[in-house]
């Protein structure tokens, strides 16, 4: 049995293991998956003593993955990228491999769960902290028609806005210049507002009768972005649950190389929170 597992702080809550013990169930592969609560301070000896007990993989969370960047000898180009890693893969006598699944995750879950159709349209990415800054590649390469990144601290956009220029049509903007613009056609919030129960201070127009809201966040109930979409008409709202299990999927392929049926689980989960 390979042991993997998940490292953050906090960790209590996650839901990683119950999903990979799910994917391990319907693909027979024999592992153990693990939450480790790490100290702040010591991620980078946690990691180490997680390998020497024989570990073979580690998902990252908040607040560890730059540090789990940092860390890796070998990250694929959207990892380095992003500056952060949510997936290690220890394999004996290879050098640590680092990616980011989260962006592939979103895109699976916008594109193959929800059936949207990305490219050509226009896109609005609500933040630019680490949630952000890691779906920024993915959705680019859907080619969308503009993505705009739109920040209370408009400077985190700008740069961001700069780092990933070269990728397609990206564009920053204040959170508060909202009033001008026209409405988009799918509006994803990566900010951490919904976390903290509140609602964004969002121009109405931002939303037309075809736009599709989604909230990276998940919860039991609608998301106040959700509910602030569904308010202001919009065709429809998503939480982030099926995003969660499309990245833990991908995860779980670039450790054992087989491919898990997410819907099962995205419906499993669903009714658990319910
Ligand atoms: P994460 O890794 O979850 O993205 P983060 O790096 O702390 O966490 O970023 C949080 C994001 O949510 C930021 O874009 C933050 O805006 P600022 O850069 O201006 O701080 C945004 N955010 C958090 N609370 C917010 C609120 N109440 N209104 C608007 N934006 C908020």
């Amino acid at each position: 049995t390979d042991r993997y597992a998940v490292m953050g702080n906090p960790i209590g809550h996650s839901r990683s293991p119950a999903i990979h013990a799910r994917f391990a169930a319907q693909t027979g592969q024999a592992i153990d998956y693990a939450a480790i609560l790490a100290p702040v301070a010591g991620f980078a000896a946690a990691v180490a003593a997680f390998r020497e007990q024989g570990g073979r993989g580690l998902n990252v969370t908040v607040p560890f993955k730059q540090e789990a960047c940092a860390l890796a000898d070998e990250l694929t180009p959207r990892a380095r990228r992003a500056g952060a890693v949510n997936t290690l893969r220890f394999a004996p006598g290879e050098p640590v491999f680092g990616d980011t699944t989260d962006g592939v995750g979103l895109l699976h879950d916008l594109q193959r769960n929800l059936g949207l159709t990305l490219a050509g349209r226009r896109i609005l990415l609500l933040g630019a902290g680490g949630a952000a800054r890691g779906v920024i590649e993915p959705l680019l390469e859907a080619a969308p028609a503009e993505l705009v990144i739109a920040n209370r601290t408009a400077a985190r956009a700008e740069q961001l806005a700069r780092l990933f220029a070269d990728l397609g049509p990206l564009r920053a903007t204040a959170l508060d210049a909202l009033d001008g613009a026209a409405a988009f056609d799918i509006l994803i919030n990566a900010t951490s507002a919904s976390l903290a129960g509140t609602t964004l201070a969002l121009p109405a127009h931002l939303v037309a009768a075809d736009s599709v809201a989604y909230d990276m966040v998940y919860a039991a109930r609608p998301t106040p972005f959700m509910r602030w979409a569904g308010e202001h008409g919009a065709a429809r709202v998503a939480d982030g649950l099926g995003m969660l299990v499309e990245q833990a999927a991908e995860s779980f392929f670039l450790w054992r190389g087989v491919r898990p049926r997410t819907a099962p689980v995205i419906a499993d989960l669903r009714a658990q929170l319910a």
